[in-house]
């Protein structure tokens, strides 16, 4: 497991969005991010999902949170203006964002493959990280350091039979992540980076392993400390790498 002890402190005075943060991974980082000071904007798709995680948060007396009820798969550019709108109006600053919503979509062989899960899979965990980020990084560009935290996955960086748009989308996301990396080096104080949680116990990797024995893989609060490393101040100079959670 990725080795860092984060201050209680790390993130207080910070405003985080994050993705998927009803659910699975992204629920933990909003929580754990939260209990570390920031206060987080919860977006997702399933708004009782969200609000459970409000009122997580709330009643452990971090600082309040923010619920965006948002679908990436179906939303239009107007859409995504709206949400940076709305973050400058109420918050006035963005030092970090968690790109952490994703689709497995269905595996199987590329000569099988259902055109509409390839496209689906590849608007929601490719370009809706590219809209949220070109509409979110004016205001990220104006905080004193701010963090974009991608995920990616083992079959990001190597391809696998069968997890098809998958693991072509992660190929890509590691791709936009490097981009942004480059773009905004010596521009700016945004940073970007990926994540690769590893095997989590979560309902993604139960429909991809259906068999698997949950209990043998690790929650999603146990793979947190990489979490906090790269949306916290001592990642600073760190830019364009891809971390192992585990
Ligand atoms: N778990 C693993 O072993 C593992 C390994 C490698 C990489 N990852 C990556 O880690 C990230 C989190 O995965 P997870 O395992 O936590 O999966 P998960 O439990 O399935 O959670 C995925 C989250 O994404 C949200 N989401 C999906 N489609 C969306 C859409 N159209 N609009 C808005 N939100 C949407 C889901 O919302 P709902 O709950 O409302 O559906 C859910 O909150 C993903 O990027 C995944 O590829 C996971």
């Amino acid at each position: 497991m990725f080795e860092y002890q984060a201050p209680a402190n790390l993130l207080e005075n910070r405003v985080i969005l994050v993705t998927g943060a009803g659910d699975g991974i992204g629920r933990a980082a909003a929580l754990t991010y939260a209990r570390h000071g920031a206060t987080v904007i919860l977006l997702g798709r399933t708004t009782e999902k969200l609000e459970k995680v409000y009122d997580e948060i709330e009643s452990a007396g971090y600082p309040q949170p923010a619920i965006i009820p948002f679908n990436l798969e179906g939303a239009a550019p107007h859409d995504y203006d709206a949400i940076a709108d709305t973050i400058a109006q109420e918050f006035g600053r963005l030092d970090g964002l968690l790109h952490n919503a994703g689709l497995l979509g269905r595996l199987g062989p590329l000569f099988q493959y259902d055109p509409d899960t390839w496209q689906q899979v590849m608007q929601v965990n490719v370009n809706a990280e590219f809209m949220l980020t070109k509409v979110l990084l004016p205001l990220l560009r104006e905080a004193p350091e701010a963090s974009v935290v991608f995920t990616s996955s083992s079959v990001g960086s190597k391809g696998r039979a069968h997890w098809g748009a998958y693991s072509v989308s992660k190929f890509a996301t590691e791709g936009l992540m490097q981009v942004l990396a480059d773009e905004e080096d010596g521009l700016s104080q945004v940073r970007s980076n990926a994540i690769n949680p590893g095997a989590t116990r979560t309902a993604m990797r139960a429909k991809a392993y259906p068999g698997e024995d949950p209990n043998t893989l690790p929650a999603a609060e146990d793979i947190m400390p990489v979490y906090l490393y790269l949306m916290g101040s001592d990642s600073r100079e760190v830019n364009g790498q891809v971390l192992k959670a585990q």
